[in-house]
Protein backbone atom coordinates (compact mmCIF):
# COMPACT_ATOMS: atom_id res chain seq x y z
CA UNK A 1 0.00 0.00 0.00
CA UNK A 2 1.78 3.60 -1.04
CA UNK A 3 0.75 6.52 0.68
CA UNK A 4 1.19 9.88 -0.79
CA UNK A 5 1.94 13.70 0.11
CA UNK A 6 0.51 15.90 -2.00
CA UNK A 7 3.31 19.06 -2.98
CA UNK A 8 1.28 21.34 -4.02
CA UNK A 9 -2.66 22.72 -4.08
CA UNK A 10 -3.25 21.07 -7.08
CA UNK A 11 -0.95 18.60 -8.50
CA UNK A 12 2.60 16.74 -7.28
CA UNK A 13 2.67 14.20 -4.23
CA UNK A 14 5.75 12.67 -3.02
CA UNK A 15 5.53 8.89 -2.66
CA UNK A 16 6.07 6.75 0.24
CA UNK A 17 6.63 2.71 0.47
CA UNK A 18 7.42 2.04 -3.32
CA UNK A 19 10.50 0.19 -3.84
CA UNK A 20 10.91 0.19 -7.46
CA UNK A 21 12.92 -2.40 -7.58
CA UNK A 22 10.60 -4.90 -6.62
CA UNK A 23 7.08 -2.99 -7.12
CA UNK A 24 4.06 -5.39 -6.93
CA UNK A 25 2.00 -5.10 -10.30
CA UNK A 26 -0.90 -3.51 -7.90
CA UNK A 27 1.91 -1.59 -6.73
CA UNK A 28 2.58 -0.06 -10.14
CA UNK A 29 -1.09 0.24 -11.00
CA UNK A 30 -1.38 2.57 -7.90
CA UNK A 31 1.72 4.55 -9.10
CA UNK A 32 -0.25 4.67 -12.68
CA UNK A 33 -3.64 6.07 -10.83
CA UNK A 34 -1.63 8.68 -8.57
CA UNK A 35 0.09 10.10 -11.25
CA UNK A 36 -2.91 10.38 -13.12
CA UNK A 37 -4.82 12.35 -10.58
CA UNK A 38 -1.27 14.38 -9.57
CA UNK A 39 0.76 14.51 -12.66
CA UNK A 40 3.78 14.29 -10.90
CA UNK A 41 5.35 12.17 -8.52
CA UNK A 42 8.89 12.33 -6.53
CA UNK A 43 10.26 9.08 -5.28
CA UNK A 44 12.77 9.70 -3.09
CA UNK A 45 16.69 7.58 -2.68
CA UNK A 46 15.10 5.14 -5.26
CA UNK A 47 18.95 3.65 -5.19
CA UNK A 48 18.11 2.43 -8.52
CA UNK A 49 20.79 2.64 -11.11
CA UNK A 50 20.73 2.65 -14.80
CA UNK A 51 19.54 -0.95 -15.40
CA UNK A 52 17.06 -0.38 -12.62
CA UNK A 53 15.87 3.11 -13.95
CA UNK A 54 15.47 1.22 -17.58
CA UNK A 55 14.06 -1.67 -15.85
CA UNK A 56 11.19 -0.12 -14.07
CA UNK A 57 10.37 2.17 -17.17
CA UNK A 58 9.76 -0.18 -18.91
CA UNK A 59 7.30 -1.54 -17.31
CA UNK A 60 4.79 1.97 -18.45
CA UNK A 61 5.48 1.53 -21.50
CA UNK A 62 8.30 1.24 -24.73
CA UNK A 63 10.90 3.40 -24.42
CA UNK A 64 12.65 5.84 -26.52
CA UNK A 65 15.87 6.07 -27.45
CA UNK A 66 18.89 8.47 -28.68
CA UNK A 67 20.22 6.09 -31.43
CA UNK A 68 19.37 8.94 -33.85
CA UNK A 69 21.71 11.14 -32.12
CA UNK A 70 24.70 8.89 -32.11
CA UNK A 71 27.24 9.42 -34.96
CA UNK A 72 31.04 7.76 -34.95
CA UNK A 73 31.72 11.23 -32.86
CA UNK A 74 29.44 10.79 -30.03
CA UNK A 75 30.48 8.55 -27.38
CA UNK A 76 28.26 7.27 -24.52
CA UNK A 77 29.07 7.83 -20.99
CA UNK A 78 26.65 4.99 -20.29
CA UNK A 79 25.42 1.91 -21.73
CA UNK A 80 21.89 2.37 -22.24
CA UNK A 81 20.51 4.04 -25.48
CA UNK A 82 17.50 4.74 -23.35
CA UNK A 83 18.53 6.77 -20.75
CA UNK A 84 18.68 10.54 -22.17
CA UNK A 85 21.66 12.78 -21.03
CA UNK A 86 19.77 15.70 -19.46
CA UNK A 87 23.20 16.60 -17.33
CA UNK A 88 26.46 19.04 -17.79
CA UNK A 89 29.07 16.14 -18.73
CA UNK A 90 30.92 15.59 -21.44
CA UNK A 91 31.30 12.49 -23.12
CA UNK A 92 34.52 12.13 -20.63
CA UNK A 93 32.61 12.65 -17.41
CA UNK A 94 34.04 16.33 -17.20
CA UNK A 95 32.41 19.67 -16.48
CA UNK A 96 31.07 20.42 -19.69
CA UNK A 97 32.28 23.68 -21.42
CA UNK A 98 29.73 26.52 -21.00
CA UNK A 99 30.73 27.59 -24.09
CA UNK A 100 30.22 24.18 -26.28
CA UNK A 101 27.17 23.91 -28.32
CA UNK A 102 25.87 21.04 -26.35
CA UNK A 103 26.14 23.35 -23.05
CA UNK A 104 24.26 25.98 -25.19
CA UNK A 105 21.46 23.68 -26.46
CA UNK A 106 20.93 22.57 -22.60
CA UNK A 107 19.86 26.25 -21.75
CA UNK A 108 16.36 25.41 -23.16
CA UNK A 109 15.64 23.50 -20.69
CA UNK A 110 15.34 25.92 -18.20
CA UNK A 111 11.87 27.36 -19.86
CA UNK A 112 8.69 25.80 -19.14
CA UNK A 113 8.09 22.52 -21.96
CA UNK A 114 6.83 19.63 -22.79
CA UNK A 115 9.26 16.63 -23.83
CA UNK A 116 8.84 15.42 -26.83
CA UNK A 117 5.96 17.32 -27.90
CA UNK A 118 8.49 18.33 -31.01
CA UNK A 119 8.46 14.62 -31.99
CA UNK A 120 5.31 12.82 -34.38
CA UNK A 121 4.78 10.46 -31.31
CA UNK A 122 4.65 12.60 -27.90
CA UNK A 123 5.64 10.88 -24.39
CA UNK A 124 3.56 10.17 -21.88
CA UNK A 125 5.68 9.90 -19.08
CA UNK A 126 9.13 11.18 -18.37
CA UNK A 127 11.38 9.11 -15.29
CA UNK A 128 14.49 11.76 -14.73
CA UNK A 129 17.03 10.46 -12.15
CA UNK A 130 19.63 12.45 -9.85
CA UNK A 131 22.95 10.42 -10.61
CA UNK A 132 25.45 13.61 -9.13
CA UNK A 133 24.36 16.80 -7.65
CA UNK A 134 26.14 19.97 -7.52
CA UNK A 135 26.79 20.92 -3.58
CA UNK A 136 23.85 22.31 -1.65
CA UNK A 137 23.12 26.53 -2.49
CA UNK A 138 24.68 26.14 -6.08
CA UNK A 139 21.71 25.89 -7.67
CA UNK A 140 20.87 23.19 -9.99
CA UNK A 141 19.26 21.40 -7.24
CA UNK A 142 15.64 22.17 -8.45
CA UNK A 143 13.39 21.19 -11.07
CA UNK A 144 9.88 22.96 -11.55
CA UNK A 145 6.31 21.99 -12.57
CA UNK A 146 3.65 23.98 -14.27
CA UNK A 147 0.02 22.87 -13.76
CA UNK A 148 -1.48 22.76 -17.66
CA UNK A 149 -4.95 20.82 -16.50
CA UNK A 150 -5.94 23.50 -13.53
CA UNK A 151 -3.93 26.09 -15.94
CA UNK A 152 -7.17 25.31 -18.44
CA UNK A 153 -10.24 25.28 -16.41
CA UNK A 154 -8.78 28.40 -14.89
CA UNK A 155 -8.16 30.18 -18.36
CA UNK A 156 -9.93 33.29 -18.74
CA UNK A 157 -12.92 32.38 -19.82
CA UNK A 158 -12.72 34.86 -23.23
CA UNK A 159 -10.18 32.76 -24.24
CA UNK A 160 -11.06 29.49 -23.01
CA UNK A 161 -14.18 29.74 -25.20
CA UNK A 162 -11.70 30.92 -28.26
CA UNK A 163 -9.74 27.82 -27.46
CA UNK A 164 -13.26 25.36 -27.26
CA UNK A 165 -14.66 27.58 -30.53
CA UNK A 166 -11.76 26.49 -32.88
CA UNK A 167 -9.56 23.29 -33.46
CA UNK A 168 -5.99 25.02 -32.89
CA UNK A 169 -3.36 22.35 -34.13
CA UNK A 170 0.05 23.99 -32.33
CA UNK A 171 3.41 22.95 -34.36
CA UNK A 172 6.49 22.50 -32.24
CA UNK A 173 9.84 22.06 -33.06
CA UNK A 174 13.17 22.02 -30.88
CA UNK A 175 14.62 24.83 -32.79
CA UNK A 176 11.80 27.25 -31.22
CA UNK A 177 13.15 26.27 -27.70
CA UNK A 178 16.87 26.26 -28.23
CA UNK A 179 16.08 29.82 -29.56
CA UNK A 180 13.83 31.24 -26.65
CA UNK A 181 16.79 29.57 -24.69
CA UNK A 182 19.82 31.34 -25.77
CA UNK A 183 18.76 33.91 -28.55
CA UNK A 184 22.73 35.07 -29.12
CA UNK A 185 24.04 31.54 -29.86
CA UNK A 186 21.03 30.45 -32.25
CA UNK A 187 21.21 33.92 -34.05
CA UNK A 188 20.95 32.30 -37.11
CA UNK A 189 18.67 29.82 -36.35
CA UNK A 190 15.17 30.15 -37.92
CA UNK A 191 12.72 27.95 -36.10
CA UNK A 192 10.02 28.87 -39.30
CA UNK A 193 12.09 26.75 -41.55
CA UNK A 194 12.79 23.74 -39.72
CA UNK A 195 10.45 20.47 -39.70
CA UNK A 196 7.22 20.95 -37.30
CA UNK A 197 5.45 18.48 -35.75
CA UNK A 198 1.33 18.89 -34.93
CA UNK A 199 -0.75 18.23 -32.15
CA UNK A 200 -3.88 19.92 -30.88
CA UNK A 201 -3.31 22.46 -27.85
CA UNK A 202 -6.40 21.28 -26.48
CA UNK A 203 -6.60 17.57 -25.38
CA UNK A 204 -8.38 15.63 -22.82
CA UNK A 205 -5.97 13.88 -20.64
CA UNK A 206 -7.21 10.32 -21.28
CA UNK A 207 -6.12 8.74 -17.76
CA UNK A 208 -7.65 11.51 -15.76
CA UNK A 209 -10.73 12.79 -18.47
CA UNK A 210 -9.61 16.32 -17.60
CA UNK A 211 -8.83 18.95 -20.38
CA UNK A 212 -5.26 19.47 -20.83
CA UNK A 213 -3.24 22.80 -22.36
CA UNK A 214 -0.75 20.67 -24.66
CA UNK A 215 2.02 23.91 -25.17
CA UNK A 216 5.10 24.91 -23.86
CA UNK A 217 8.63 26.62 -25.05
CA UNK A 218 8.54 23.63 -28.17
CA UNK A 219 5.33 25.26 -29.69
CA UNK A 220 6.20 27.45 -32.51
CA UNK A 221 3.00 28.47 -34.53
CA UNK A 222 -0.82 28.10 -34.32
CA UNK A 223 -2.72 26.74 -37.16
CA UNK A 224 -6.43 25.95 -36.85
CA UNK A 225 -7.22 22.48 -38.25
CA UNK A 226 -8.60 22.94 -41.90
CA UNK A 227 -7.51 26.72 -42.14
CA UNK A 228 -4.51 26.78 -42.50
CA UNK A 229 -1.79 28.67 -40.21
CA UNK A 230 -3.15 31.62 -37.95
CA UNK A 231 -1.30 34.62 -38.95
CA UNK A 232 2.05 35.08 -37.48
CA UNK A 233 1.17 37.59 -34.99
CA UNK A 234 -1.86 36.53 -33.93
CA UNK A 235 0.03 33.12 -33.14
CA UNK A 236 2.86 34.41 -31.50
CA UNK A 237 0.65 36.86 -29.37
CA UNK A 238 -1.41 33.98 -28.32
CA UNK A 239 1.04 31.76 -27.70
CA UNK A 240 2.97 33.99 -25.55
CA UNK A 241 -0.59 34.88 -23.60
CA UNK A 242 -1.32 30.84 -23.36
CA UNK A 243 2.47 29.83 -22.37
CA UNK A 244 2.23 32.72 -19.62
CA UNK A 245 -0.80 31.57 -18.42
CA UNK A 246 0.11 28.04 -17.36
CA UNK A 247 3.83 28.82 -16.16
CA UNK A 248 1.61 31.81 -13.80
CA UNK A 249 2.42 31.49 -9.97
CA UNK A 250 -0.80 29.50 -8.72
CA UNK A 251 -0.03 26.74 -11.08
CA UNK A 252 3.67 26.18 -10.75
CA UNK A 253 5.79 24.32 -7.96
CA UNK A 254 9.44 23.54 -7.75
CA UNK A 255 10.62 20.23 -6.17
CA UNK A 256 14.31 19.82 -4.68
CA UNK A 257 16.32 17.06 -5.57
CA UNK A 258 17.88 15.81 -1.97
CA UNK A 259 20.20 13.17 -2.98
CA UNK A 260 21.52 10.77 -5.79
CA UNK A 261 18.29 8.20 -6.98
CA UNK A 262 15.79 10.80 -6.21
CA UNK A 263 13.59 10.00 -9.31
CA UNK A 264 11.08 12.50 -10.65
CA UNK A 265 8.30 10.82 -12.58
CA UNK A 266 5.98 13.28 -14.54
CA UNK A 267 2.79 13.21 -17.44
CA UNK A 268 4.24 15.16 -20.35
CA UNK A 269 0.41 14.68 -20.84
CA UNK A 270 -0.85 16.66 -18.02
CA UNK A 271 2.32 18.91 -16.70
CA UNK A 272 5.43 21.21 -18.03
CA UNK A 273 8.57 21.15 -16.69
CA UNK A 274 12.13 23.47 -16.40
CA UNK A 275 15.01 22.59 -14.95
CA UNK A 276 15.46 25.41 -11.76
CA UNK A 277 17.98 27.74 -12.38
CA UNK A 278 21.38 27.97 -10.91
CA UNK A 279 24.66 29.16 -11.28
CA UNK A 280 26.51 25.65 -10.91
CA UNK A 281 27.15 25.58 -14.73
CA UNK A 282 30.76 25.35 -15.65
CA UNK A 283 31.40 24.53 -11.77
CA UNK A 284 30.05 21.54 -10.92
CA UNK A 285 28.43 18.06 -12.02
CA UNK A 286 25.07 18.02 -12.24
CA UNK A 287 24.32 14.31 -13.95
CA UNK A 288 20.75 13.31 -14.59
CA UNK A 289 19.46 10.42 -16.55
CA UNK A 290 15.79 10.12 -18.18
CA UNK A 291 13.98 7.68 -19.42
CA UNK A 292 10.91 8.51 -21.53
CA UNK A 293 8.15 6.49 -22.85
CA UNK A 294 5.88 6.61 -25.78
CA UNK A 295 2.62 7.65 -25.43
CA UNK A 296 -0.09 4.69 -26.67
CA UNK A 297 -3.31 7.03 -26.15
CA UNK A 298 -5.26 7.99 -29.22
CA UNK A 299 -3.58 11.07 -29.64
CA UNK A 300 -0.02 10.10 -29.15
CA UNK A 301 0.90 10.86 -32.47
CA UNK A 302 -1.39 13.69 -33.14
CA UNK A 303 -1.76 15.15 -37.08
CA UNK A 304 1.38 13.40 -37.84
CA UNK A 305 2.03 10.43 -40.05
CA UNK A 306 2.44 7.32 -37.57
CA UNK A 307 5.05 6.54 -40.78
CA UNK A 308 7.01 10.05 -39.47
CA UNK A 309 10.84 9.28 -38.20
CA UNK A 310 11.39 11.30 -34.83
CA UNK A 311 13.67 13.81 -36.14
CA UNK A 312 17.31 14.84 -34.43
CA UNK A 313 18.80 18.33 -34.04
CA UNK A 314 22.33 19.34 -35.03
CA UNK A 315 23.30 23.34 -34.47
CA UNK A 316 26.99 24.39 -34.42
CA UNK A 317 27.49 27.83 -35.77
CA UNK A 318 30.68 27.91 -34.80
CA UNK A 319 31.75 24.93 -37.59
CA UNK A 320 33.09 21.80 -36.78
CA UNK A 321 31.81 19.33 -39.07
CA UNK A 322 28.14 19.74 -38.99
CA UNK A 323 25.85 19.87 -42.31
CA UNK A 324 23.65 22.85 -41.09
CA UNK A 325 20.84 23.52 -38.49
CA UNK A 326 18.60 20.46 -38.07
CA UNK A 327 18.09 17.37 -40.25
CA UNK A 328 15.33 18.09 -42.41
CA UNK A 329 15.58 14.56 -44.14
CA UNK A 330 13.08 13.25 -41.30
CA UNK A 331 14.15 9.52 -42.71
CA UNK A 332 17.72 10.23 -42.03
CA UNK A 333 19.40 10.14 -38.59
CA UNK A 334 20.72 13.20 -37.43
CA UNK A 335 24.07 13.60 -37.36
CA UNK A 336 24.21 14.86 -34.21
CA UNK A 337 28.11 15.96 -33.51
CA UNK A 338 27.18 18.00 -30.28
CA UNK A 339 24.20 17.06 -28.91
C1 LIG B 1 14.41 16.86 -18.81
C2 LIG B 1 14.45 18.19 -18.20
C3 LIG B 1 15.02 19.31 -16.15
C4 LIG B 1 16.11 19.22 -15.14
O1 LIG B 1 15.18 15.97 -18.39
O2 LIG B 1 13.59 16.66 -19.70
O3 LIG B 1 13.87 19.10 -18.70
O4 LIG B 1 15.93 19.77 -14.03
N1 LIG B 1 15.13 18.25 -17.06
O5 LIG B 1 17.14 18.62 -15.46
MN1 LIG C 1 12.55 18.31 -20.30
Amino acid sequence: MLTFTPIHPTFGAEVHGADLATLTDEGLEEVKTAIAKYGFLVFRDTGLDDDGHVAFSKRLGDLDNIARFLTPGRKMRYNHIELFDAGNLDNDGNILDPDSPRAHQGKGNGIFHVDSSFNPRRASYCLLRSVELPPDGAGGNTTDFADSRTAYDALPAELQQQLLANNYVGRHCIAQSRKLGDPEFYHDLDPSTQPHMRHHILQRHEPSGRMNLYVGAHLHRLEIEGQGLVDKDESDRLIREINAHVCSAPFVTSVTWKQVGDIIMWDNRAVQHRAGEGSYAGKYKRDMRRTTVHDDSPTAWGLNATTTAMPGFVYDPTGGNTTGAISADLSAPAVAVHS
